[in-house]
């Protein structure tokens, strides 16, 4: 996205004057923020767990509710206080819409069910499926540890040896995140002998979103598919997969999508495979024709778009939770969330580099792409010297980051909650960690 170019200054003035002009400031309040000490914690963590909102007590407390009011009649009867809400039979139904404009998709193209690793290897049933010479998977090196399981087990399955079969791309020597042109031609050679392309939307230790667009044309021109994991892409950059002719994706809504721990995963499936019943597929009830669930028949039949992919009805409690902050994001739509992003990742990488350049001895330094266009939320950073004591002043000072075996430091600034000020505060304790001030 395009945004114009803010000339920062590194005082609390400057940020609380952000703040005030911040269109998206109001939403924090919408968000339960940890407390730290008198005040309040600076939460960087929402690419590994987001806020709960204010309001998902109340969605969960209403199926409860209807739990205890109807039994099993909760999954036909409508509520007679909300009847826009679907019961638990249609419950899924909710969130097409919602998630179809989080990742640039048609509403039918996605569903919530499961859980992220389940979803992988679901989908990878059906779209990772060897023949001949072509039978290798290519990934990023250093994927997250379930993918890496994921794709592994996944080619042992079908006899395939891991060492023979999965291409891991690595950056450059002395650089730390992938070249687009590096992974274009690295499908290219892969040629003939490539099934499908697996990787990360936005890289979970580097930050780095890669070019979906580009890859998936590359690994179509090869002949092979291309799938991607966006747990760290929905809700943080704006997606158009539909329009990328992406194959398919999955998602965890527990990160920038704030649903809770352990929250529900969706689904992406492009139309031109969720719209062909013969495409193949691990069948459960849920998957079927809606209209002849209940008829207890032999023979699967599946249900038109990513729907005909679930398998188990629909983990009510966890979706409530979802909805909530779906509900956010439908207020304030991924256009704006991405301007505030592009401004307050940049306003954290300014106050990064002005560290920099006072301290060379303890220079920490961005791993994530200064891009703004190839990098999300967050940024990680390596602190040559003494870095886990830097982290752990940090979260001394109150902020809430997480560190990265074996020198990393990841913070995100999320646009839904965080404030400049949060950033700020993040500058400040980081330079006196190093020794400098700002
Ligand atoms: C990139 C990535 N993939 C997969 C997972 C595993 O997710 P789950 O435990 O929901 O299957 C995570 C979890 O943080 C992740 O960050």
């Amino acid at each position: 996205m395009t945004s114009k170019k803010m000339a920062f200054e590194p005082t609390l003035e400057f940020a609380r004057e952000q703040d005030r002009l911040d269109p998206l400031a109001h939403i924090r309040d919408r968000f339960h923020i940890p407390p730290h000490g008198e005040g309040k914690a600076c939460y960087f963590c929402g690419n590994s767990l987001g806020l709960q909102t204010t309001s998902t007590a109340d969605y969960v407390r209403r199926e409860l509710d209807i739990w205890a009011e109807k039994g099993v009649e909760g999954h036909f009867e409508r509520s007679a206080d909300a009847p826009e809400r679907e019961p638990w039979f249609s419950y899924h139904k909710m969130f097409s819409e919602s998630l179809a404009r989080l990742c640039g998709a048609q509403p039918d193209e996605v569903v919530s069910m499961n859980q992220l690793t389940v979803n992988l290897h679901l989908l990878m049933v059906s779209f990772f499926r060897p023949d001949g010479k072509r039978r290798k998977i290519l990934t990023e090196g250093g994927a997250f540890p379930s993918d890496q399981y994921a794709l592994e087990t996944q080619l042992r399955h079908h006899g395939l040896d891991p060492a023979e079969t999965l291409i891991e791309l690595w950056p450059r020597d002395g650089e730390h995140t992938l070249c687009t042109e590096d992974i274009i031609a690295q499908i290219d050679a892969a040629g003939e002998e490539l099934a499908l392309v697996m990787m990360a939307g936005v890289q979970y230790y580097t930050g780095q979103f890669f070019d979906l667009q580009a890859i998936t044309a590359a690994a179509h021109r090869n002949g092979a598919l291309a799938g991607f994991d966006l747990a760290h892409a929905m809700g943080n950059v704006e997606l158009r997969l539909h329009d990328w002719d992406v194959d398919f994706a999955t998602w965890c809504s527990y990160k920038y999508l704030n649903s809770g721990p352990g929250g529900v995963s969706g689904i992406f499936v492009h139309e031109k495979h969720g719209n062909d019943p013969s495409t193949p597929r691990f069948a459960g009830w849920w998957g079927n024709r809606e209209s002849e669930r209940f008829e207890m028949k032999k023979g699967f039949r599946p249900a038109p778009g990513a729907q005909g992919w679930q398998m188990s009805n629909a983990p009510v409690l966890s979706m409530a939770a979802h909805r909530a902050a779906l509900d956010i994001f439908d207020e304030v739509g991924m256009a704006a969330i991405s301007r505030k992003r592009t401004q307050l990742t940049a306003w954290m990488e300014y106050l990064i580099d002005c560290i920099r350049a006072a301290e060379p001895a303890h220079m920490p330094e961005i791993i994530t792409p200064r891009a703004p266009a190839e990098r999300g939320a967050q940024l990680s950073i390596i602190v040559p010297t003494g870095g886990r004591a830097v982290f752990d002043k940090l979260t001394a000072g109150g902020c809430v980051l997480d560190w990265r075996e074996p020198d990393v430091i990841r913070g995100a600034p999320a646009p839904l909650y965080n404030s400049f000020e949060d950033v700020w505060h993040f500058g400040r304790i980081l330079a006196d960690a190093c020794g400098v001030s700002l």
